[in-house]
């Protein structure tokens, strides 16, 4: 590292903490390049990327195919609102349709927004077919959960960071205990409309719940004409070893939620997809977005979809991840961890001690980034085109730094 380097990175850091809002606290690296699983700092030193964008990234940075959609299509249109049709939007529904096996698919920019349009389809929905009071609509969450940012959002959350001074919040939510369906089962009234889940909580520290606790919701949730929402943004489109993650236990949602690696990490590009009696009850007026949709964005989410399709990605990450899995479980002997647990490549290493930000800061010298989450958790979500080999190094890598946390 020369000195003129060591000044850029600081220099990069310095103009973003000046002028930027400090709504972030970022690893101490300054990204300039991105390929595959690698990314490379502004002083050319490279790293393993494991965390992908919070898993965007699925299908590695600046994929070509995807890449070429992006350039192709910048050239030609990229924005005419919904208030025209566009030549692209029709593919990229008719695929998410085909690949979820649902009828309609809403399409919107980022991950809140597709959470935002499926919480009005619930609510709408209760109103208008299940016949709920008007105002009195309720849906069930989850404690720990992780669905975005808007007020809306942070409302329902349980983390004091997320919602602390952004109240009042919005009424009509219920939160119950993660992973315990008897407690969810125990919420249902003739109010609720729906319920909205991660199948895996991600932001919370990849919490697996038990196998039978999406099956007795979604069979509680029909018992009480009541809709079931997957969060699929952080879980779906492969990172965990199938295409989404509530296909591993057999509880299909009424309605899907999509974002993230939707478009590879190249562009913002969210949905919802749903049931046909759920999504028709937007007419023209009820929703909409300037962006959602838009030529670009349905451009490259057809290619990143035709990537994770084509390269077999979702069968992949269950191969690769069990055998991370298998190898962090076996070498990770330090009395500091106290758990490995993963499905696919969504894998977290929890230690015993509030160490996760170290431990973040001597993997990153090491040449692995990857993220703290709650003080004690790390995440490891490598993009699922990463060889076998290059998994290997990685964890080669990561190990010996566990293992002195
Ligand atoms: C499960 C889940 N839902 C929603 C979101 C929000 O997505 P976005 O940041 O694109 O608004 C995230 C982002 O981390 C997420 O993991």
């Amino acid at each position: 590292m020369t000195d003129t380097a060591t000044r850029a990175t600081r220099d990069y850091i310095e103009q973003a903490e000046r002028f930027g809002a400090r709504n972030y606290a970022p690893v101490e690296v300054v990204i300039t390049r991105g390929e595959g699983c690698f990314l490379w700092d502004v002083e050319g030193r490279r790293y393993y990327d494991f965390l992908s964008a919070y898993s965007a990234v699925n299908q590695g940075h600046c994929h070509p195919r995807i890449v070429q959609a992006l350039v192709e299509q910048a050239q030609r249109l990229t924005l005419t609102s919904r208030a025209f049709h566009n030549d692209r939007m029709g593919d990229m529904l008719e695929k998410i349709a085909e690949l979820t096996g649902f009828q309609r698919v809403l399409p919107m920019n980022t991950g809140a927004e597709a959470v935002e349009t499926a919480i009005k389809a619930m609510r709408r929905w209760g109103y208008l077919v299940k016949g709920v009071p008007d105002g009195k609509a309720e849906i069930i969450v989850a404690e720990d959960n992780f669905h975005g940012r808007t007020t809306t959002i942070v409302g329902f959350s349980s983390d004091p960071d997320a919602y602390a001074h952004f109240g009042p919040p919005t009424p009509g939510f219920v939160r119950v205990p993660y992973g315990d369906a008897a407690a969810l089962e125990a919420a249902l009234g003739p109010n609720t409309v729906g319920v909205l889940l991660e199948p895996i909580q991600g932001e919370a520290g990849v919490i697996i719940p038990p196998d039978d606790y999406l099956p007795r919701v979604r069979a509680a949730c029909t018992r009480a004409r009541a809709l079931l929402c997957l969060d699929e943004i952080q879980t779906g489109l492969g990172r965990t070893g199938k295409m989404f993650a509530y296909e591993h236990v057999g509880a299909c949602p009424d309605l899907l939620v999509l974002g993230k690696a939707l478009s590879g990490g190249v562009y913002p590009v969210s949905c919802v997809a749903g049931l046909s009696e759920v999504m028709e009850l937007f007419t023209p007026g009820t929703h909409g977005s300037t962006y959602g949709g838009n030529p670009l964005a349905a451009a490259v989410a057809t290619a990143a979809l035709e990537v994770l399709v084509d390269e077999g990605l979702p069968e992949r990450a269950a191969r690769l991840g069990a055998h991370a899995l298998a190898r962090l479980r076996a070498e990770l002997t330090s009395p500091g961890v106290r758990e490995v647990r993963g499905r696919g490549l969504m894998l977290a290493v929890e230690l015993k001690a509030p160490a996760a930000k170290q431990a973040v800061r001597a993997l990153k010298d090491a040449g692995v980034l990857a993220k703290d989450t709650h003080k004690t958790t790390i995440r490891f979500a490598p993009a699922l085109v990463i060889d076998d080999e290059d998994l290997d190094r990685a964890l080669d890598l990561i190990v010996p730094v566990l293992n002195r946390a």
